[in-house]
C-alpha cells in the first residue's frame, strides 16, 4: 500500500528482522526505562506460537524501515471461567526522525482494518491513553477488563472489533508470555548490538506515573 507520503506498508520478512530490532532499540532506548528490552521482545515474539505473522507490518521510505509494528495474541479469562482470544499489538515503533508525521497511525489503522477482516474480535494493549484515544481505543475498565493480576489500569486499553463482542465479558487480560522478560538472556542479546548507554530521564518518570495508575 502508498500513501501520499511515499510510505509502502508491507509484511516484514525473515531478512529485515535485525533492521526492525535496530529501529525499535532506536526508538525506545532510555524512554521508559533506563536502557530497553523491545527489541529482544520482538526477537522473542516471532518465535512464539502466538505470533501473527500476517499482521506484522514494516513502513518503508525510499528503501529504509522507518515504522513497525508487530502483533500476537493473548486471552480475555473471563470470572466465569471461560477464555476468549483477543490480539494486543507492541513494540510499535517509527524511528525518531519520523516521528509525528502520521507513520505510527498508518500503520496501526492499516492492521486494525485488516485484523477486523481476520475476524478477529478485539484488541488489548497496553499504551498511553492521550494516543490511542485518538485511535479508537477506550479504557479497559469501560468493559470491566482488569490486568492479569486483576486491577483496572488507565494504560490498558481495548479496541472491540466487532462491535459488542466485549459486552458482559468481565475478564482479565493476559498477555503473550511471549512478552516475559528474562533480565540475563536480555542482556545478553542487547550485547549483540552497537553499544548504547542507558541514561535516566524525565520520559520514564513519566511511565513510571502512568504505570502506576492501577486501582
Ligand atoms: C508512538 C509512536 C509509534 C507514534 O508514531 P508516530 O508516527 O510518531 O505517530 P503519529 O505521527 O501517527 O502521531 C503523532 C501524534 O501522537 C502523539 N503521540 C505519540 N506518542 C505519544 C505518547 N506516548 N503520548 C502522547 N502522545 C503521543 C504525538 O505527540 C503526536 O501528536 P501531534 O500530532 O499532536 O503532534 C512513535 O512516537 C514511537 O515510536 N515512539 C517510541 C516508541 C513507543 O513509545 N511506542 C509505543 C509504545 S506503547
Amino acid at each position: 500500500m502508498m500513501s501520499s507520503i511515499n510510505l509502502t506498508i508491507r509484511n516484514e520478512g525473515g531478512k529485515d528482522y535485525r533492521a526492525v530490532e535496530q529501529l525499535i532499540r532506536e526508538a525506545f532506548w532510555n524512554l521508559y526505562v533506563p536502557g530497553c528490552n523491545e527489541h529482544i521482545i520482538i526477537h522473542n515474539l516471532r518465535k512464539s506460537s502466538d505470533f501473527i505473522p500476517e499482521l506484522d507490518f514494516v513502513a518503508e521510505k525510499e528503501g529504509l524501515i522507518v515504522g513497525q509494528i508487530v502483533y500476537s495474541r493473548g486471552i480475555i479469562k473471563m470470572q466465569r471461567g471461560e477464555e476468549k482470544e483477543v490480539i494486543g499489538f507492541g513494540p510499535v515503533s517509527v524511528l525518531p526522525a519520523f516521528q509525528k508525521q502520521g507513520i505510527g497511525s498508518t500503520l496501526i489503522n492499516h492492521t486494525i482494518n485488516l485484523a477486523k477482516n481476520m475476524g478477529y474480535s478485539a484488541i488489548c494493549i497496553y499504551g498511553d491513553p492521550r494516543y490511542y484515544s485518538r485511535l479508537g481505543f477506550r479504557c479497559a475498565e469501560k468493559y470491566d477488563i482488569r490486568t492479569s493480576d486483576a486491577k483496572f489500569a488507565v494504560a490498558l486499553q481495548v479496541l472491540e472489533l466487532k462491535k459488542g463482542v466485549l459486552n458482559n465479558m468481565p475478564g482479565r487480560f493476559i498477555e503473550s508470555a511471549g512478552f516475559a522478560v528474562h533480565e540475563n538472556e536480555f542482556a545478553q542479546y542487547d550485547a549483540t548490538f552497537p553499544f548504547k548507554e542507558k541514561t535516566e530521564n524525565r520520559s520514564q518518570q513519566e511511565f513510571k506515573l502512568l504505570a502506576s495508575l492501577r486501582y
